[in-house]
């Protein structure tokens, strides 16, 4: 893990988010007026590509789109990120669309994504890329194409002898011999919960969850809490890293993403896990203060400059 300058690939989806920031969650058959908007490139993978690209890591992305007006939306973005995505078109479904509702007190969000196009990524996709992949380089995936395509990403990644990531979000039904291939899993509370069947109501079940899901083959675990930070175990033993608070939370969502490019990027300059995970901590503590997911990750500078002001 201390070979300096590997390189990040991020298989998964793009969608397109359209961010309401709301008073109250909508019921059934009510229309309520949103108190602001924002439509901004989102999907997990996407999101977490362009935040290892924001913090200066070298990244691929690998994805699918929809022939249509947001597939140009994507590649600007990419562009303008300098991000390289190696993406097939599909000319029969849409790129992928996302419905966010943000809490304007809490900043808490709910999520409904369509992955579109995304939905028929195969192991094709990740094959167009195989011959620029090294050992050592780090492969980090979700949980938003379909669990066979999942399990199978991570298989090769992981017989190739990359550092293989796997963001179980949002958490599915995956074979058990998948979590094998994983040398670091990153749940969150609510994730984890849902591969465990433990709940996580305090320290004690944090741990003992953490070593549940190490008991299934996966090396290192990181759980993300939220607001209070995350645990980790990196091997050795298990420890817990607080969040950092920069200011007022404004929207939550793809916090989780930036975490997860976070960790990605600081494994990529060699950092080792503790130092990776305190890095991640403080880039998430930072994208909450701004709206949008891939928007509101930091760059490198951004960062930086936050940490030496605290
Ligand atoms: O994690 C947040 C992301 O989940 C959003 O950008 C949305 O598109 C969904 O993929």
């Amino acid at each position: 893990m201390t070979q300096k300058n590997k390189h990040i690939f991020v298989f998964g989806i793009f969608a397109v988010d359209l961010s309401f920031y709301v008073d109250k969650k909508v019921k059934p058959g009510e229309t309520i007026i949103a108190k602001s908007s924002n439509i901004g490139p989102g999907g997990k993978a996407s999101n977490q590509a362009i935040s290892a690209r924001k913090l200066g890591a070298p990244t691929t992305l690998i994805t699918r789109l929809g022939n249509d007006n947001f597939n140009r939306y994507a590649n600007d973005i990419w562009r303008k990120e300098k991000l390289f995505a190696s993406t097939k078109i599909d000319k029969n479904s849409p790129t992928g669309m996302a419905g966010i509702f943000i809490d304007n007190k809490t900043g808490e969000n709910s999520v409904i994504v369509d992955p579109g196009a995304s939905a028929q990524l195969s192991i094709d996709d990740f094959y167009l890329q195989k011959s620029k992949m090294k050992k050592g380089d780090i492969f980090l995936t979700q949980f938003e194409q379909s669990s066979d395509t999942t399990f199978a990403v991570l298989k090769e990644a992981r017989e190739l002898g990359m550092i293989t990531i796997f963001n179980p979000a949002p958490f599915g039904k995956i074979s058990r011999k998948a979590y094998q291939f994983c040398e670091i899993i990153t749940p969150n509370e609510t994730e984890a919960e849902q591969i465990t069947n433990i709940s996580l109501k305090g320290k004690r079940d944090v741990e003992r969850a953490v070593n549940k899901i190490r008991d299934l083959g996966v090396e290192k675990v990181i759980i993300t809490l939220g607001k209070k930070g995350a645990a980790f175990f990196d091997g050795e033993k298990i420890s817990f890293c607080p969040s950092k608070k920069f200011g007022k939370v404004i929207d939550t969502t793809g916090a989780g993403d930036c975490f997860n490019g976070a960790l990605a990027s600081a494994l990529s300059f060699g950092k080792d896990l503790r130092q990776s995970v305190e890095f991640s901590c403080a880039a998430a503590g930072l994208s909450v203060l701004k709206k949008g997911t891939a928007q509101s990750s930091p760059t490198r500078v951004e960062l930086n400059k936050a940490l030496k002001a605290t």
